[in-house]
């Protein structure tokens, strides 16, 4: 068997192979964001499924930065509760599968690609300084409570135009203080938030990081940019950095990255190298459009040391398991038909293909 069944070590934490389940919003939370049994059952099945590395889906940091009237949250110590069982929960499913909770802030309305439910109006433009530092300390005191919960690792969510992109992101940021302008300024937020919430767990949890490889846009930032950040990040002691890409419309971005790319999957394999120099021995994950298994011993043996899937898993959360196993190793059957996006707007996450539920009541 290839690189993909390889043991791997991120801040100390033990990964059973190279599969990560990228953050993939669920939509299943109970009003106030508490943990629900719809919730369990899907990462059960992924944990059973083979994957080395769970990150779930966008967890809101407060209860005012949600885009999803579902989503999960870590704003209270009340959701403690429910997060340990579903830490509890991975952990007894499969005791060699490893899970994170990926924190987020919507920041100001239409700013990521939700396509969200929820208007919320965060303005980045306007915020006092203590406000600022305020919502630093937010995703701080949300990662205290992951630690808390039981789980192994927290993640940011840094990319895609939501809260800590839109920092970093001039399409959304013209400050013109400390915080705005330069990409010294527009980096001071996500370099914060890394800080605070080291300081709130400590040296030796993993703090993993999502970010844009570029924002592919005119105005926004580009590649230059996020290799600057990613090696900070790196320096700052993030255990290991998810390659992403894009701020809004991302349905169509990955239509149209998945054309020009014509039948090549792993959009964004061609600035992996770039990412490599620049963070160092600091471990990659790259996400975006894999769908067989040779294009992701592929990514592996091009320096990626993990690769992230979120639609495959959808679909199908025993993937991993498939491919590391056989003897069935064929291609996800997942089109990228993003349907599954559109409908997680305001439904829980289904595969809008493959469910049978889905076909049932289609019609009706
Ligand atoms: C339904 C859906 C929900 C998503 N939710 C999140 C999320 O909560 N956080 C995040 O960082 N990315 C999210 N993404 C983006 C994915 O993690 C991933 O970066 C993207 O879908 C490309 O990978 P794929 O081709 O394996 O699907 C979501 C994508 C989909 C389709």
């Amino acid at each position: 068997m290839g690189q993909l069944s390889r043991p791997l070590d991120v801040g100390g934490m033990q990964i059973s192979n190279r599969f990560l389940r990228s953050a993939t919003m669920e939509n299943m939370a109970g009003a106030n964001g508490q943990v629900r049994r719809d919730l369990l059952r899907l990462y059960h099945e992924l944990a059973v499924g083979g994957c080395g590395l769970i990150i779930t889906g966008a967890t809101a940091i407060t209860a005012d930065g949600r885009a999803w009237a579902q989503q999960l949250g870590a704003w209270d110590d009340a959701q403690v509760e429910g997060l340990s069982r579903l830490a509890r929960l991975i952990h007894r499913s499969n005791p060699t599968a490893r899970c994170a909770v990926q924190l987020h802030h919507v920041g100001s309305a239409g700013g990521g690609y939700s396509y969200g439910s929820l208007t919320q109006g965060f303005d980045l433009n306007r915020a006092a300084d203590a406000d600022i530092t305020e919502l630093a300390r937010a995703f701080g005191r949300a990662a205290e409570r992951v630690q808390r919960a039981g789980f192994d690792a927290v993640a940011v969510h840094g990319a895609h135009g939501y809260l800590v992109s839109q920092f970093f992101s001039p399409v959304f940021n013209q400050r013109q203080d400390g915080w705005g302008g330069s990409r010294e300024n527009r980096g001071r937020f996500p370099l914060l938030v890394q800080e605070v919430i080291r300081r709130e767990v400590g040296p030796d949890f993993p703090v993993l990081w999502k970010m844009n490889t570029d924002d592919f846009l005119p105005e926004g930032a580009g590649r230059e940019d996020y290799l600057w950040l990613a090696g900070l990040l790196a320096q700052a002691g993030a255990a290991l950095i998810e390659l992403s890409g894009g701020v809004k419309e991302q349905a169509k971005l990955r239509n149209q990255l998945r054309r020009e790319a014509g039948e090549r999957e792993a959009y964004f394999l061609p600035v992996l190298e770039a990412f490599r120099s620049a963070v160092g021995d600091t471990p990659l994950a790259l996400t975006g459009g894999m769908r067989s298994r040779e294009v992701m011993e592929g990514v592996l043996a091009a320096g990626a040391d993990m690769v992230g899937l979120s639609r495959p898993l959808i679909c199908e959360p025993d993937f991993p398991n498939r491919l590391l196993n056989g003897p069935d190793r064929r291609r996800s059957r997942c089109t990228s038909c993003n349907r599954c996006l559109l409908s997680v707007a305001s439904e829980p996450l289904t595969c809008m293909e493959f469910d049978p539920f889905e076909k049932v009541i289609r019609d009706i």
